[in-house]
């Protein structure tokens, strides 16, 4: 085991760690199966971290296909015990456009038919105890919250230091109907990886907190103009810019 200060999943168009040197690639299989690609451990600015792509480095594995419990036991494995979700997003509150970064402090689960939890009843011997039930009130490790938050204002950039993201099941893009109806629920954010990743982190005893990157107006909340990746892939590539030296600061503390 090694000593790794935080691990980052990657999400749509975050394939590597721009900066990260020095690499030692892992391929590690848990009892849950094959994470969506290797573990890369290195040197980011000074700090030791570890980086995997939840959709595999080639975005291979769909939003409802991967397997959470692989990726996040991996990260357990080689000895995280911090680790920095990104994930791409659609923007549905005023204060959530293209290009804005977020850290969500509440979530709402839409997601069906995915296994979400590692607690399978007989199968695992029953083995759930007190952590069956996990205390889900705050589902993001506030503590984790608050350092993204200040790692945010040491390191210059800008983010929306709250807000509620709602995870759905994709992997098509949402009706314009169901964007006004988790905008009435309370979601500023919509993506599709979300859960069941942050209850999976609990159960799993990880701290976890989520750095959203908005790539587009959700569904009928901009100009009205089609979704497209290129859209996507752009805004979360130009929000990118100043992610290496917000995840060093983070690791770092
Ligand atoms: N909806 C759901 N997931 C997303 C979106 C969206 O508009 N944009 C990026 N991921």
């Amino acid at each position: 085991m090694t000593d790794i200060s935080l691990a980052v999943i990657g999400g749509t168009g975050v394939y590597k760690l721009a900066d990260l040197q020095d690499v030692d690639t892992r391929e590690i299989d848990t009892v849950y199966g094959k994470p969506s690609g290797p573990v890369r451990i290195g040197m980011l600015l000074g700090q030791r971290v570890a980086f995997l792509a939840r959709h595999g480095e080639g975005h291979s594995v769909p939003p409802h296909l991967v397997n959470y419990r692989a990726n996040l036991a991996a990260l357990k494995q080689i000895g995280a015990a911090r680790v920095l979700a990104l994930n791409t997003v659609g923007g549905i509150g005023n204060d959530f456009g293209p290009r804005v970064l977020a850290c969500p402090d509440q979530l709402i689960d839409y997601t069906w038919g995915r296994v979400s939890t590692i607690w399978e009843g007989a199968a695992d011997g029953g083995h759930g105890g007190d952590a069956l039930h996990i205390d889900f009130g705050d589902p993001y490790t506030t503590l984790l919250r608050h350092k993204i938050i200040a790692a945010a204002r040491v390191t210059g950039v800008s983010l929306v230091g709250h807000g509620c993201y709602g995870a759905t099941q994709g992997p098509r893009l949402e009706t314009k109907a169901e964007i006004a109806r988790m905008k009435r629920d309370g979601c500023d954010l919509v993506g599709m990886t979300g859960m069941p990743e942050a209850a999976l982190a609990r159960e799993l005893g990880l701290d976890y907190a989520c750095l959203a990157i908005v790539a587009n107006w959700a569904a009928g909340c901009g100009t009205g103009e089609e979704i497209t990746m290129a859209e996507v892939l752009a805004n979360v590539q130009a929000a990118s810019n100043g992610l290496p030296e917000l995840v060093a600061e983070l690791a770092r503390g």
